[in-house]
């Protein structure tokens, strides 16, 4: 069987840095937010599975019925030998495009150690002509890739993309467009503006989900940095931004009320119904994708939605 390389550029105690100096930044900005990676803890991440399987949770299975269609497609159209995964977590999607190219090489990139391994030591077993290179990054930070044949292809899926304001979007395919040399491809996954009854439910199900995930970032907040968030304190909100075109979730004060961060010495006050902002979701359309990619020298070369046209995930390849 061939070894598992896993790579760390992240220093154990980077995340911990982070985590002060974003939740410093963002409780005392006004208005409060939250950045929404601090999400993903063990059981954040187990929150996020779930969401995938409710019903008003659209993304994950309609993205995955266009890789299932078309990942022929995307492997004749790219004919890459090293897949680069940004943002990998469990693969489980991914595997569709793994049989499908002509692969030498994957290269997941994912924060979450526990994850890559388990899904890396997964593929080796049943792949042990593939080099698997597993990067425990930030993949907002630039990467330093592993040396494997081309053409590279990396893939950002989920829709994660809608994570970044416009501005950090542009910083972040700038980054992506240095991963590659002419010809090479990025496989990007967005959700589409669509109806926002559709899109508010997909962000504040029936059962509750999203909210206990929303909620679980003061939780993260709680453990890691000392803090007495009361999640029971605060209402689960989605609303739908017309002009700006993005979900944005946020966590709701119920009264007045002061919570402290003793590891950052800090002191929040918030008012009765006052808004921290823990995401936004960004949503697209084809005109606006294919200028956010042109704008940094990446051509749109292929769209393809699901059947009844809720996600996108689109091809293009570097000039
Ligand atoms: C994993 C970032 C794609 O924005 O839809 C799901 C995260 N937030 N429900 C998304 C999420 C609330 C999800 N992404």
């Amino acid at each position: 069987m061939s070894p598992l390389h896993v790579t760390r550029t992240l220093p154990e105690d980077a995340t911990d840095a982070a985590l002060r100096a974003d939740v410093l930044n963002g409780l005392t900005d006004s208005p409060k937010w939250l950045p929404p990676k601090w999400f993903y803890d063990a059981r954040g991440s187990e929150l996020f599975d779930e969401i995938t399987e409710l019903p008003e949770y659209y993304p994950t299975r309609a993205e995955r019925e266009i890789l299932v269609a078309r990942s022929g497609e995307i492997a004749a159209a790219s004919g890459a030998r090293t897949l680069i995964e940004l943002g990998s977590g469990s693969s489980e999607k991914t595997r569709y495009l793994i049989d499908a190219l002509p692969l030498a090489a994957y290269v997941p990139v994912d924060v979450s150690e526990s994850a890559l391994t388990q899904a890396g030591q997964a593929l080796v077993a049943e792949r042990p002509d593939l080099d698997v290179h597993a990067l425990i990054a930030d993949f907002t930070a630039p990467l330093a890739l592993p040396a494997t044949p081309g053409p590279r292809l990396v893939a950002f899926l989920g829709g994660t993309i809608g994570n970044l304001l416009p501005a950090e979007r542009t910083g972040f395919l700038t980054s992506v467009r240095s991963l590659l040399a002419p010809g090479d491809g990025l496989l990007l996954g967005t959700d589409l503006v669509k109806d926002e009854r559709v899109l508010v439910r997909a962000y504040d199900d029936a059962a509750g989900v999203t909210a206990a995930f929303n909620k679980n970032v003061l939780a993260v907040v709680d453990r890691e940095l000392g803090a007495d968030f009361d999640p029971d304190a605060f209402d689960h909100v989605a609303l739908w931004d017309a002009e700006r075109e993005w979900i944005e979730m946020r966590l709701r004060s119920r009264t007045a009320q002061t919570v402290k961060v003793p590891a950052l010495n800090l002191a929040v006050d918030f008012a009765a119904g006052e808004d921290l902002r823990t995401e936004v979701s960004a949503k697209f359309r084809k005109e606006g994708v294919t200028a956010e990619l042109a704008a940094v020298g990446l051509d749109l070369t292929h769209w393809w939605t699901d059947a009844e046209g809720r996600f996108a995930l689109s091809l293009s390849v570097a000039r």
